[in-house]
């Protein structure tokens, strides 16, 4: 499919293989494995000397579309759909690192990959140096002989900060250092980091790439030579954190509205960031479309909307934050976001609970903090459910 096509029609005619049924929907392939002709077939397909599947653990048709859909998206050669989000994390680092080597990643990353980062890598020997998101000197002076990637979120869950991309690749590629970008909160609608210089994207695809909350998944994306050579594909099809074709074919299917979603998410998000600028009882504001953001300048650069999450911190501490959220009705008080419904969370004891309290506090995480993700119902709606608790 020519690349020269736009995203919303990328999204709907990227990774078609009709069967011979000619079906107008994609199909969806579940099995667990694939029947070869004979016995010199399947030798030829298991040693690679023939293209075909063989079974799902590492090919499957409905995942591959999937694959070829978010790769067009992204601009990237090559994608590695995975079980979750964590395991697409997983998978870039097991393919891409071995003990001895280092990282060095956001302080402002999503609490399951500070964990993943700071406790479970490091009983593998490899050690992690938290910088800030913003400052690109950290980054530089963090670098250790053995640093080998650096990692991070933008906007970053849940204060929305907004990391200079092309800097940073350029501070990576200068020491001959692979930067990740999770790209969960803008998609490839509103931002691509392999244009910026980025060499991985990550995806949750269980957020916005769903849509609908409905399934968990992951990919991970890049060029063919550092995902098939440099060991993702190989950890993803001996370790077995696959997508399931079931997955897959709800997430593709997802696709096919993503940008649709995001620009609604997006102007939806932008109103309710301004309306909560103004009431009384809100302290501050984080969202990457306000003037107010510190990062407004680039984020206006670097992405093209502000996107749906909005972050922002009442007056009053913890009791004043859950008292939001008690008081909401029509906002669900859930972990997810990227849904179609908004979906209302306190950080400091959910999603960012199990990090230290010192890791929180330099990720900036307080009591008072809560995060919407702003779904697609009428704002005036979203307004009316949160000024109740505020
Ligand atoms: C930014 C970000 N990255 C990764 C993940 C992990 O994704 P999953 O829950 O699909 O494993 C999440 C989950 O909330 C997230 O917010």
């Amino acid at each position: 499919m020519s690349d020269q096509l736009q995203p919303e029609t990328l999204a709907l005619h990227t990774g078609i293989h009709r069967s011979q049924f000619k079906e107008h929907s994609e199909a969806m392939y579940l099995t667990s494995s694939f029947v070869f002709d004979n016995a010199a077939q399947a030798a030829a397909r298991f040693m690679g000397q023939e293209p075909g599947n063989i079974y799902s653990r590492f090919t499957n048709p409905t995942v591959t579309a999937f694959e070829e859909r978010l790769a067009a998206l992204e601009g990237a050669e090559t994608c590695i759909a995975t079980s979750s989000g964590m395991s697409a994390i997983l998978a870039c680092v097991m393919g891409l690192l071995s003990a001895g080597d280092h990282i060095v990643a956001s302080r402002s990353l999503f609490g399951a990959t500070v964990n993943l980062f700071n406790t479970i890598l490091k009983r593998f020997n490899v050690d992690t140096t938290f910088v800030s998101a913003t400052d690109v000197n950290a980054w530089q002076a963090a670098i250790q002989p053995n640093t080998k990637l650096f990692f991070l979120e933008t906007p970053s869950n849940p204060l929305t900060e907004i990391s200079d991309i092309a800097a940073l690749a350029a501070v990576a590629k200068k020491s001959g250092i692979r930067l990740a970008v999770d790209n969960c909160f803008c998609t490839p609608i509103l931002q691509k980091p392999l244009e910026l210089g980025a060499d991985i994207v990550i995806h949750s695809a269980t957020k916005y790439l769903d849509g609908q909350g409905r399934i968990l998944g992951g990919a991970v994306l890049g060029s063919r030579e550092l995902l098939m050579d440099g060991g993702i594909y190989g950890f993803l099809r001996t370790a077995g954190p696959t997508m399931s074709a079931f997955n897959a074919w709800v997430v593709l299917k997802g696709l096919e509205t993503l940008k649709i979603r995001m620009q609604a998410h997006s102007e939806s998000a932008l109103q309710m960031a301004q309306w909560l600028e103004s009431q009384p009882n809100v302290q501050r504001v984080y969202y990457p479309g306000l003037a107010s953001h510190p990062q407004y300048a680039l984020a206006k650069q670097q992405q093209k909307t502000g996107g749906g999450i909005v972050t922002f911190e009442v007056k009053g501490g913890r009791e004043a934050a859950w008292r939001v959220i008690d008081a909401s009705r029509l906002i669900s008080i859930t972990a997810n976001l990227g849904d179609a419904k908004s979906t209302l969370t306190h950080p400091a004891t959910t999603t960012h609970a199990r990090i230290s309290q010192e890791a929180r506090d330099a990720a900036g995480i307080s009591e008072g903090m809560l995060r919407i993700a702003v779904g697609l119902e009428a704002v005036q709606d979203l307004q009316a459910d949160l000024v109740r608790g505020l």
